[in-house]
């Protein structure tokens, strides 16, 4: 069996436009102070008809592949965790493993469970090395979304699109996991959804606050009580990132079971979370990328700090499954990082106006039902063809 496996290389994609917050606050009669503070968000990515998960998925995999060093014939698994999915049957999987060139002898498939979908695969990925599967074979894991509220909901503010591509490795040159160890909290709950044929997420926002804080409580309790986990401090901790806002309880409330008074749990967010929250609060919730957003953020700025240190890493999805485990962040990281220009994607997005925005959603509503042209209509295939998705993949 192979014990060191983890996160060898990471990249991003971000749509070409984003939502200035404070804008949007003028444009809804709020105060700015309350998108900025209150919820911690900056700016939120918005995806065009031609930026759905496939393209997002797809351009950050290339950008993966390109950065990193690493080659698509070296994957023999292929994971792609999202809640925005194209398709109910065929997975963004195939179409990310046909654009990309993937091997014939490749495993893929699509994992769904709200925000947890990629932590799902990420985790299936490393044990499918660990077990000795993979027979030195690498697995591409890409988280892909577009987080979609109705306009002028509360939960509008927290929108945000973008994909998460993570090759995941035996000896990974930026993250060790510690295998098998990880801390597990599930329930059936009803605090956010999205009917079939639903574009837009339905939530019970206050309720889903409170379902995430008892499952970050379940997992962590759960992780507390294996073997050693508690023997060498995190010195980081990246979570979930719904809004920075959420990062901030979550910290509060992990660190008072800990017995912390609420302003000590404060004091250390700011050395121990902060610096994961910098790519989130501009590009806004990712759903599955999220935890992995906030985790390149962390590279991104603080690599060299961490360089032989172990952090912690929280998953959450509604409906819900939580986990939480830790991983070593390698000695070479820094390096690697310089390489990978890992917030590279958001120098080439644009701001839009808020009604370039609304505008935007209108024409979008249904986007994925127009007929295309009968020339662009694959031979023999379904009359439909349902999909802007191929004309926006770089
Ligand atoms: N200046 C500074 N702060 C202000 C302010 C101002 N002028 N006005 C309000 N605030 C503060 C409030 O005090 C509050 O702070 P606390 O949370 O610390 O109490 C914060 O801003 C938010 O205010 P409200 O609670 O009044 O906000 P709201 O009711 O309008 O909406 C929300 C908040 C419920 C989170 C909403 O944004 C929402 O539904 N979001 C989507 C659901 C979500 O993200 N849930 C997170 C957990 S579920 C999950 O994690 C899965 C996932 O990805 C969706």
């Amino acid at each position: 069996n192979v014990s060191d496996v983890g996160i060898d290389a990471i990249a991003l994609s971000v749509p070409r436009g984003y939502v200035d917050l404070t804008e949007l606050a003028e444009a809804r009669g709020v105060p700015p102070s309350k998108y900025l503070h209150g919820l911690g968000t900056r700016q939120m990515a918005i995806a065009a008809p031609d930026e759905d998960p496939v393209t997002l998925a797809v351009n950050a995999a290339r950008r993966l592949f390109e950065r990193s060093g690493a080659s698509p014939a070296e994957i023999g698994l292929c994971i792609v965790g999202t809640e925005t999915a194209v398709d109910h049957s065929k997975p963004v999987a195939a179409f990310v493993h046909g654009l990309l060139g993937l091997p014939s002898a490749c495993r893929m498939f699509e994992a769904k469970h709200a925000c947890f979908g990629g932590t799902a695969g990420l985790l299936s990925a490393v044990d499918w090395i660990a077990s000795g599967s993979a027979r030195g074979r690498a697995a591409l894991v890409v988280c892909t979304d577009i987080a979609r509220y109705p306009l002028r909901s509360a939960g509008e503010p927290t929108q945000g699109a973008g994909a998460v591509a993570l090759l995941v490795r035996e000896k990974p040159r930026l993250l060790s996991l510690e295998v098998g160890q990880t801390g597990t909290f599930a329930r059936d709950v009803h605090d956010f959804w999205r009917p079939l044929h639903h574009k837009e997420a339905l939530v019970d926002g206050h309720y889903s606050v409170q379902c995430y804080l008892d499952a970050l409580e379940g997992a962590y309790d759960a992780w507390r009580r294996l073997d050693g986990a508690t023997d060498e401090p995190l010195v980081r901790t990246c979570y979930h990132v719904p809004y920075g806002k959420m990062a901030r309880k979550a910290h509060r409330h992990r660190r008072m079971l800990e017995g912390a008074t609420e302003q000590a749990a404060d004091a250390s967010f700011m050395v121990e979370v902060e610096p994961s929250l910098d790519l989130p609060s501009r590009i806004g919730n990712v759903y599955t990328g999220s935890l992995y957003l906030a985790l390149a953020s962390l590279l991104h700025t603080q690599a060299r700090d961490i360089a032989g240190q172990r952090i912690g890493l929280f998953s959450y999805g509604s409906g819900c499954c939580a986990e939480f485990f830790a991983g070593r962040t390698a000695p070479e990281a820094a390096a690697l990082v310089d390489r990978l220009d890992i917030d590279g994607p958001l120098r080439d997005s644009r701001q839009m106006t808020v009604a370039d925005y609304e505008r935007l959603r209108a024409e979008d509503a249904d986007a994925d039902r127009r007929t295309a042209p009968e020339s662009a209509r694959p031979r023999g295939k379904a009359n439909e063809f349902d999909r802007a998705v191929y004309l926006g993949v770089d």
